[in-house]
């Protein structure tokens, strides 16, 4: 009997194989340009994104097969307009975000960023997007608290040790300081001048945990992560207990005033806390954590990052001309109300943000009921389905000749057509929908400082002796950073009469 069944086994287990390679070779994947193995396993992937190197190794198979490309079974990427926005615009917001975006509940409770399909995400951001509307990120009381601390970013270089600051510290300090001012003023952090504060964003900031993420995410049941901990693979759990209290804290003070009448410490008018604690919301204490906590995380890495490659940038030899010429801008426009509409400040900062886009990873979505056309590709329902930033700002190089170059020339000068093209594909914050909330208020934070500082000074690497830091990018979850998480600069005074 035994001996019956065993070949019978054998026999079912080489069709079902057959049966899935041959379904394998006729699925729509297959008629998608890519590596064969790609076609069968998602193993080529994962190893990239455990290794940190999804961004470039996605971006050298578009550059090797085009514009659409196979990564894995059931999923595809593309690098291309049409595609952009089929996945990101249809419809207003594009197609829904897969379960990765689980990964960012906040305190377990879901957020806006973290809310996969349409309805329940559109009325959130609803009540939130008037917070950062422009108009609003332009009022006084909102702006002057980033203002304030961009001085203070640019007082504390000057009088760092020989003018040598470690940017990716203090920049991610004012990123937070930034962000927090926004979300709950006057409980916002001061990172920049207390160490108590700058720990929390280190909290924040030096995360380990990709690998372990990545195993929750492919394998919900928790075991592989249980076997990788007892045999000691992997570095502690991600923990940040101190931003958690933070927040919370923030949240406690202003409810108590509120329940008490008016007259206690509460969130500013123009903060994000003070619209959602409006009762008629009727979000609960942990609902209003977890959002500010979302918008915390977001807004510190990415706006810290982006500022850090583009200040070394500029620091390198070869950028001191473009740094002059900043200069030069600054200096004949001493209004600080003018920080906004200064075309060069803002062809620096878009060149910044296209190089080094924080974000650079493809923005996974699921192709909808039914299946799509994407870019003359139809895939099926549930099809995972991106585009990547740092791609979207090189591939096409009629678009964007020289992609490697750092050359804010690129966005003057050049005809309204040729501008409208780069436009189009300028994908840093995302687009449509579920793009970047915090877009405006990321850059008045980010141009203020380029302000204060570039007026003041001129940067340059610094030569601390040892092998200069790695700047090449580390993949994280989503965002990117620079690999050694450390870039020390140089801040050399401009001529005294100059820096009013
Ligand atoms: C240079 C700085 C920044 C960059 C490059 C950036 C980039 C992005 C990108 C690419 C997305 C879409 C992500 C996705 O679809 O998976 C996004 C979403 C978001 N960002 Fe930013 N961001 C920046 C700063 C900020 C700041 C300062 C805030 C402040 C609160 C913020 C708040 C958000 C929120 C709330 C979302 C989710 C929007 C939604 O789901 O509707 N971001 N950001
Ligand atoms: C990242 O991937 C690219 C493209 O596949 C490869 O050339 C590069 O060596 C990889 N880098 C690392 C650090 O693994």
């Amino acid at each position: 009997m035994a001996l019956f069944t065993a070949p019978l086994l054998l026999g079912a287990v080489v069709v079902a194989a057959l049966v899935w390679f041959v379904g394998r070779l006729r699925s729509a994947d297959a008629a998608v340009p890519g590596p064969i193995l790609n076609l069968f396993s998602s193993l080529p992937l994962k190893y990239h994104e455990f290794c940190g190197n999804r961004t470039q190794y996605i971006h050298q198979l578009h550059r090797r097969y085009g514009s659409a490309v196979r990564l894995a079974p059931g999923e595809v990427a593309f690098a291309s307009l049409p595609a952009l926005k089929e996945i990101y615009l249809s419809h207003g917001s594009g197609y829904d975000k897969t379960s990765f975006y689980h990964l960012f509940r906040q305190y377990g409770t879901p957020t806006m960023f973290s809310t996969l399909d349409k309805q329940t995400h559109s009325q959130r951001r609803r009540i939130l997007a008037d917070r950062y509307a422009n108009s609003h990120v332009l009022k006084a009381d909102a702006l002057n608290g980033i203002r304030d601390r961009a001085k203070t970013f640019a007082i504390a270089a000057g009088q760092s040790p020989n003018q040598i600051m470690d940017v990716y510290i203090a920049l991610h300090s004012y990123a937070f300081d930034g962000v927090t001012h926004h979300l709950f003023h006057p409980f916002g952090s001061n990172a920049l001048e207390d160490r108590m504060d700058e720990a929390v964003m280190r909290e924040v900031s030096f995360d380990n945990s990709l690998a372990r993420r990545l195993l929750e995410y492919y394998f919900p049941s928790g075991v592989p992560a249980k076997i990788a901990d007892r045999l000691g693979l992997l570095p502690p759990a991600r923990s940040i207990p101190r931003a958690k209290q933070i927040v919370l804290d923030a949240v406690d003070t202003t409810l108590k005033s509120a329940s008490e009448g008016k007259e206690g410490p509460h969130a500013a008018d123009f903060t994000l806390l003070s619209r959602l604690q409006d009762p008629a919301l009727g979000l609960t204490r942990m609902q209003m954590a977890a959002e500010c906590m979302d918008h915390m995380a977001a807004g510190i890495e990415t706006t810290g990052d982006v500022l850090c490659w583009l200040m070394w940038q500029l620091s390198l030899p070869s950028c001191h001309r473009i740094q002059d010429r900043l200069y030069a801008e600054l200096r004949d426009n001493p209004d600080p109300a003018k920080y906004d509409s200064l075309p060069y400040l803002h062809a620096v900062l878009k060149e910044g943000l296209r190089m080094f886009p924080s974000i650079p990873m493809s923005l996974p979505r699921h192709v909808p009921s039914g299946g799509r056309v994407i870019d003359g590709t139809w895939l099926p329902e549930g099809t995972i389905v991106s585009c990547q930033p740092y791609t979207m700002h090189r591939f096409e190089e009629d678009i964007f000749p020289q992609p490697d170059e750092f050359s804010p020339d690129r966005w003057l000068g050049t005809s309204l057509e040729q501008d409208a093209e780069m436009n189009r594909r300028f994908f840093a914050f995302s687009n449509g929908g579920r793009g970047c909330l915090g877009k405006h208020l990321a850059m008045a934070e980010m141009k203020l400082v380029l302000r204060e500082v570039y007026r003041q000074y001129k940067t340059v690497l610094a030569d601390t002796g040892g092998k200069p830091a790695d700047m090449s990018m580390s993949d994280q979850i989503i965002s990117s950073r620079p690999k050694d998480q450390t870039c020390k600069l140089k801040f050399i005074p401009r001529r005294l009469k100059d820096s009013v």
